[in-house]
């Protein structure tokens, strides 16, 4: 593989909705692909600005809200609060990690949307709104269930349909009923205002060709992305509802129950977040770095039911602001803004084969998981049998087998006999005599894993990925096993041989796997005698509003001097004392204990 030049790279990271505690299916989805990405890619020399936040507008919040005798604030804070110790928990390191209520998310959304409507993408309509008869309240999009008008689908909800993908208004639904009570919803008509996709239409094709001839996109998501060109009609960016951000123009600032569509803010979070990113560390220009330069890269994480957000409304609305759909136009303060290099969607995870449930209790949250079982076995799982590219299901049975056979048995094997064996012959890493040109052929083997991994994390071929490194393991087991440096007594300078070969192998097999189990990477280290400090982890930090609103905590760290993506000779002399396990075995008894936990 050849030496890339070091590039900024933007990570940007599906914001989870802080209606609720996230549990193991959201975070697989956007969590752990996008923090072994971007781990990789730091160690890869690239400069890595990593953003996400918790999305607290729309509907779901209000509702939930409501039904616990709280504020959408209220709500909002406390979840906000729980996510990001979760995410913080889980080692993804994010550069910041914030929220859609500060008042700079609120500033950066209001210009994105001056600079759309002054560039004339935005079409005011008046439509009809959902009212619910019997409380005269508006009824959300989404709390409208009926048949779908392009596949005929039952279920359809007035925001979206989950059969065919289509997006969807109410007021299109055929036979439409309140899911609240079952009552035909009254439509009465409301000004909105429309983003003009149409007129970015064919921007947004050439940008989605350019794309698709990189054939770096998975091809389900490529496929869906120019497939729903095909249907594409003006939006409402507005909503009738009175919890998010006001529009900015004068008769509408002012107006409590019209704000901007949830979807219409959370996104332009990746640019709002970067640049509280910028401001907090005290050089507020240098977002755009990220945004501005057409050579920087952006990664964009989330599961399939996203899709449709990340490949035609942020890059619409990216385009509209820069003046480069039918219409044109020229971009306001922000400038021209990059759209997403790659929007690398994950599949679904399902769970005990249903789909995950907080009210059928077909659900574990991270918070629960986290706190019986180490990070890096639930990291594992994810990148060894997660949803990448098509659905998985996460089962109890295969999480033990998984960790018992893979993880503890092959890698904490590994590790754990290394440095037993070298604590109790030497003390220390021995120097190598003469390598046999099996040594040779193993160090070879194992330094090549560099390449190999490194090439599958860039392309977002995990699986392939942490498989490739694991191979490598089982090649090192099996040459401890060959060897057999336990029964070496009489000749100290070939078992001291053998050793360093396989410590080194250890070392480089420690920095492979480090983007996926960060944890044990450092436990591994030390383990080897270092300093253990070859993974960086997030902290959660409490900060002031930046505009003078509420503190809150967000999640930052530092990363920077982590070390590079090759071979980093282990030093003989170093001292290593006997080792405790890096990875806790599972008790198969644990499978039964966490399905009766399911069914309570
Ligand atoms: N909150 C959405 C979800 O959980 C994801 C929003 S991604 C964003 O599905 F970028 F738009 F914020
Ligand atoms: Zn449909």
């Amino acid at each position: 593989m050849s030496k890339v030049p070091p590039s900024k790279v933007l990570s940007a990271v599906a914001w989870p909705y802080a209606n609720g505690p996230r549990h193991i299916g959201h975070v697989a989805g956007f969590g752990v692909p996008s923090d072994v990405f971007s781990r990789y890619m730091r160690m890869a020399g690239h400069d890595v600005l990593m953003v996400s936040g918790s999305d607290e507008h729309g509907t779901p919040i209000l509702i939930a809200a409501a039904e616990e005798g709280l504020t959408p604030q209220e709500l909002a804070d406390r979840n906000h609060r729980i996510i990001a110790e979760d995410l913080a928990s889980l080692g993804l390191t994010y550069d910041l990690y914030t929220r859609t209520t500060t008042r700079n998310h609120h500033a950066v959304v209001q210009e994105l949307f001056l600079g759309v409507y002054e560039n004339g993408y935005f079409v005011e309509q008046t439509t009809y709104g959902a009212i619910s008869p019997s409380t005269g309240r508006t009824l959300p999009d989404r709390y409208i269930e009926g048949t779908c008008p392009i596949c005929g689908y039952d279920g359809a909800r007035g925001d979206q349909c989950d059969n065919c993908g289509n997006q969807l208004d109410p007021h299109d639904l055929i036979e439409p009923r309140s899911k609240i009570n079952g009552e035909t919803p009254e439509f009465i008509e409301t000004q909105h205002f429309f983003l003009d996709l149409p007129a970015l239409a064919d921007a947004l094709g050439e940008w989605l060709d350019e794309r698709a001839a990189t054939g770096l996109w998975r091809p389900n998501v490529i496929r869906f992305s120019q497939n729903i060109l095909e249907e594409i009609r003006p939006r409402a960016m507005t909503r009738d509802i009175d919890w998010g951000i006001a529009v900015p123009l004068d008769g509408w600032r002012e107006n409590p129950t019209k704000k901007l569509y949830v979807w219409f803010d959370a996104v332009i979070g990746y640019l709002s977040a970067s640049i509280e990113w910028a401001r907090r560390i005290g050089d507020s220009e240098r977002w755009r770095e990220w945004w501005n330069d057409p050579d920087a890269l952006s990664y964009y994480f989330m599961g399939k039911d996203n899709i449709t957000f990340h490949s035609q409304i942020w890059p619409a609305e990216l385009l509209a602001y820069g003046g480069k759909g039918a219409r044109g136009g020229t971009p306001r303060e922000l400038g021209e803004l990059n759209l997403p290099t790659e929007v690398v969607s994950s599949e679904f995870l399902t769970m005990e084969g249903k789909k995950f449930s907080s009210s059928k209790r077909v659900v574990i949250y991270v918070r629960d998981l986290l706190s019986r079982y180490q990070p890096d076995a639930f990291r594992y799982f994810v990148a060894a049998a997660g949803p990448e590219s098509q659905d998985a299901d996460f089962t109890w049975s295969e999480f033990v087998r998984r960790t018992n056979d893979e993880l503890v048995a092959g890698w904490g094997n590994l590790v754990n006999r290394t440095a037993n064996l070298i604590a109790k012959n030497f003390g220390e890493i021995p120097k190598a005599g003469e390598l046999t040109a099996d040594d040779q052929a193993l160090l070879d083997r194992v330094g090549s894993t560099f390449d190999t991994v490194g090439d599958l994390i860039a392309r977002h071929r995990q699986k392939q990925a942490i498989g490739e490194a694991m191979r490598a393991v089982a090649d090192v087991n099996k040459y401890v096993s060959d060897t057999e440096p336990w029964k070496i007594k009489e000749d100290p300078e070939r078992l001291g041989t053998i050793l360093h070969v396989v410590a080194q192998c250890v070392a480089d097999l420690n920095l492979v796997l480090s983007p996926f189990l960060p944890f044990a990477a450092n436990e591994v280290d030390k383990a080897l005698g270092g300093a253990g400090e070859v993974a960086p982890m997030p902290r959660i930090e409490e900060v002031d509003d930046l505009d003078g609103g509420a503190p809150y905590p967000i999640i930052t760290g530092e990363y920077s001097g982590v070390p590079g993506w090759e071979r980093r000779q282990i030093v003989p002399g170093t001292p290593v004392g006997k080792p405790t396990p890096i990875f806790t075995k599972l008790d198969p008894s644990v499978v039964d204990e966490e399905l009766a936990r399911l069914a309570e």
